[in-house]
């Protein structure tokens, strides 16, 4: 249903060093807390306040530019994002097919935490995340039927959505690399409550008629809860894909410990202490 390539790519092989910065198999983590890290124990019942400052705090610098971080992802904002293909059949609202490509995807970089728990049992995360503005454009191509329009049509496409409340749940397994323990995150899912959303798609129907398109432009904007419910299935998964890509590498480079203290060794965790030891 849901395709995307990236060419980002994966710089290895560096030459550079940078202190606490440790390169295996050319990829790199950190082995000393940057400042812009605060130490939270999750046994303290300030935890997810901490919890929600220390991620934020990541996550500014990573918005600002963390080199380990950007060789893999690229910039965050704007993002780009080079192919989504988009199919939803025959439901009550559409029934469309769709690429959009060259996508620039502007405003992660204002992304708020609001809240970031942490499971003391598998040290799974539930996150509440909040976007004031995303504006997504790119080309489109489109046949289907949005309501009661039929589409045919290809042009760009203008996607801008306000107050974007992310509920994100994200499952992690704990590894063990270099003395540390990672995070690896596994699997994103997310669930969102958005205010309001525009959209603006220019030669809808092939340009046959301007004024048509333009009153159908007009129509969806009037008619914007039920256009975003069409568009809801893209933008969650373009979102949990996004995310999952992020928050991996994020965490790739960046020991668990750094951010939970108390964190347990995953060979502890997980119950194989005592294969270990013998
Ligand atoms: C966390 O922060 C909120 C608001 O900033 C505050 O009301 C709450 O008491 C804090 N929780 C703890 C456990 O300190
Ligand atoms: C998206 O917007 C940017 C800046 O407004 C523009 O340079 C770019 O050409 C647009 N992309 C597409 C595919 O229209
Ligand atoms: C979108 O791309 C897919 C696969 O690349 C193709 O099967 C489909 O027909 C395309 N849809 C449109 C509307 O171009
Ligand atoms: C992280 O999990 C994925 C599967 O979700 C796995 O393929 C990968 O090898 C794991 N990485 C580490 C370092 O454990």
């Amino acid at each position: 249903m849901f395709k995307t390539t990236s060419t980002r790519i994966l710089v290895i092989g560096l030459v550079y060093m940078c202190v606490g910065l440790v390169y295996v198999e050319g990829l790199a983590y950190y082995t000393e807390k940057p400042a812009y890290i605060e130490s939270c124990r999750i046994h303290e019942p300030d935890f997810t306040n901490c919890s929600t400052r220390s991620i934020q705090g990541f996550l500014n610098a990573v918005i600002k530019g963390i080199p380990e971080i950007e060789e893999s992802f690229g910039p965050l904002d704007p993002m780009k994002q080079d192919q989504l293909t988009f199919k939803q059949e025959d439901s009550d609202v559409a029934s469309i097919s769709a690429n959009l490509t060259n996508l620039i995807v502007r405003g992660l970089g204002k992304m708020v935490v609001k809240e970031s728990k942490v499971s003391k049992k598998d040290f799974s995360w539930e996150d509440k995340i909040y976007i004031p503005r995303l504006r997504m454009n790119g080309t489109y191509k489109m046949l289907g039927r949005i309501l009661i329009i039929p589409l045919h049509g290809s042009g760009s496409i203008f996607i801008e959505i306000d107050d974007l409340d992310i509920l994100m749940k994200a499952k992690t397994r704990l590894y063990e690399k270099g003395g540390y323990t990672f995070y690896n995150v596994t699997a994103v899912t997310v669930k969102l409550e958005v205010g309001r959303v525009r959209t603006y798609l220019d030669n809808l129907f092939n340009g046959h008629s301007k004024e048509v398109e333009r009153s159908t432009n007009e129509f969806f904007n009037e008619n914007w809860q039920d256009f975003y419910e069409t568009l809801r299935p893209l933008i969650v998964e373009t979102l949990e894909h996004t995310l999952l890509d992020l928050l991996r590498k994020m965490f790739n480079v960046m020991p668990a410990n750094f951010f939970v203290e108390d964190i347990p060794n995953s060979l502890v965790l997980y119950g194989r202490k005592t294969r270990l030891i013998a």
